[in-house]
């Protein structure tokens, strides 16, 4: 060993073993990000898988900074971009990207898969997703892999650091429950009832969580599910907002808020923060003028009444100026929709975040 450091040939060798130290060092003092759930966080997953559930084709990504599809359900970022992007961390890769490696896997990483609910029988005409039991799996592996970097106690300390936003539901309803008339599910439970199941199965999911080191999380509830134009198109005759599912989303967020709140108080810390995604939704689906779209109702890609029918494809009806449009394809909001959602997770009031918005934990968590 003498030997080896005293020859000048191996200096450089050790100044770039060092260099790489340093680096990581300070690319782990960096909040790590972690994200789980489905389309509406996914950023790439299921590039990777052989499901009918994927972004990864043109007008996708028309936006996005390489103007590529990239597996996003948006015409540009989603929301854990601009979450990443306002607290100044680099963007996560996808759990399955090949680029997820190394120094890399201290910036967090994004599990999420699109079409995946609470429940394992959400999404199964998707075939192959990653259902949230594996998404908090690939989380465990991922923490054996950061061991074998930095150590286990730098792993730990790197994970309860972190801020992790998780976001499930919405399939439950309407890939699940609302899927075909008389599905298993409507059949087995009334609407109340299926959304008491929803509500525990989940916070199992969140304790499992918990209990892999996450100590600040960010849970969304759904959005106005009956408002966005895939329903309209099926659904809606006048264009009002479908009944049965904004009856189901309104059964669900308050009593996705309630459970996290007994969560917290079983646990003693502030771990869970509800986002209102439904009344942050609301504010730009009821005015769409207030927040500088020209309509709510109509997708900026798609086909059929309200561009609601179908998929987004190359076919598809393309508007020339997504900012001006709420939703992006049939389900899912524009790059724009998703910057007026994160500004209000930043500074929210407690109309929209509870117990507090993601400024004050930031403020929070650098005293500590
Ligand atoms: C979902 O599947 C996983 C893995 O197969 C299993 O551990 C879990 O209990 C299932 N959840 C429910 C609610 O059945
Ligand atoms: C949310 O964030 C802002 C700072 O941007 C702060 O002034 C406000 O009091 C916060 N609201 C709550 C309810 O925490």
């Amino acid at each position: 060993m003498a030997t080896l450091f005293s020859s000048t040939a191996a200096w450089p060798i050790f100044s770039i073993i060092l260099l790489a130290l340093t680096s990581m060092a300070s690319q782990a003092d960096a909040r790590a990000f972690f994200v789980f759930g489905d389309s509406l966080v996914d950023n790439g997953n299921n590039n990777y898988l052989i499901t009918s559930a994927r972004a990864d084709s043109p007008p996708y990504g028309i936006d996005y900074p390489s103007h590529r599809p990239t597996g996003r359900f948006s015409n540009g970022l989603n929301i854990p971009d601009i979450i990443s992007e306002q607290m100044g961390m680099e963007p996560t890769l996808p759990y399955l990207s090949p680029l997820l490696r190394g120094e890399s896997l201290l910036v967090g990483a994004n599990f999420a898969s699109a079409g995946v609910g609470i429940l394992n029988d959400t999404g199964i005409q998707f075939l192959n997703i990653i259902r949230i039991g594996v998404q908090l799996e690939y989380f465990e592996q991922y923490q054996t892999r950061v061991d074998g970097l930095i150590g286990s106690e730098q792993t730990q300390a790197l994970v309860n650091q972190a801020l992790v936003l998780i976001t499930l539901g919405g399939n439950d309803f309407v890939n699940n429950y609302y899927l075909v008339p008389f599905s298993a599910r409507s059949r087995q439970f009334s609407l109340p009832d299926f959304v008491q199941y929803l509500i525990s199965e989940y916070r199992k999911v969140l304790r499992k969580l918990y209990d892999l080191g996450a100590r600040r999380v960010l849970v969304t509830g759904t959005g106005p599910l009956g408002c966005v134009p895939a329903e309209l198109a099926q659904r809606s005759r006048t264009g009002e907002c479908a009944v049965e599912l904004m009856r189901a989303a309104g059964l669900f967020n308050p009593q996705l808020t309630e459970m996290l709140s007994n969560l917290n108080n079983e646990i003693g810390a502030d771990v869970f923060i509800a986002a209102n995604t439904y009344e942050m939704h609301m504010d730009f689906v009821s005015n769409p003028q207030a927040y500088g779209f020209i309509t709510s109702k109509i997708a900026c890609c798609g086909q059929g009444p309200y561009n609601g029918i179908g998929l987004c494809t190359p076919l598809s009806n393309l508007c020339p100026n997504r900012d001006v449009y709420a939703f992006w394809d049939p389900f899912h909001p524009s790059e724009r929709a998703n910057r007026i959602i994160v500004q209000q997770i930043l500074t929210g009031d407690n109309k929209y975040m509870s117990p507090m918005n993601l400024s004050t934990i930031v403020a929070l968590d650098s005293r500590t």
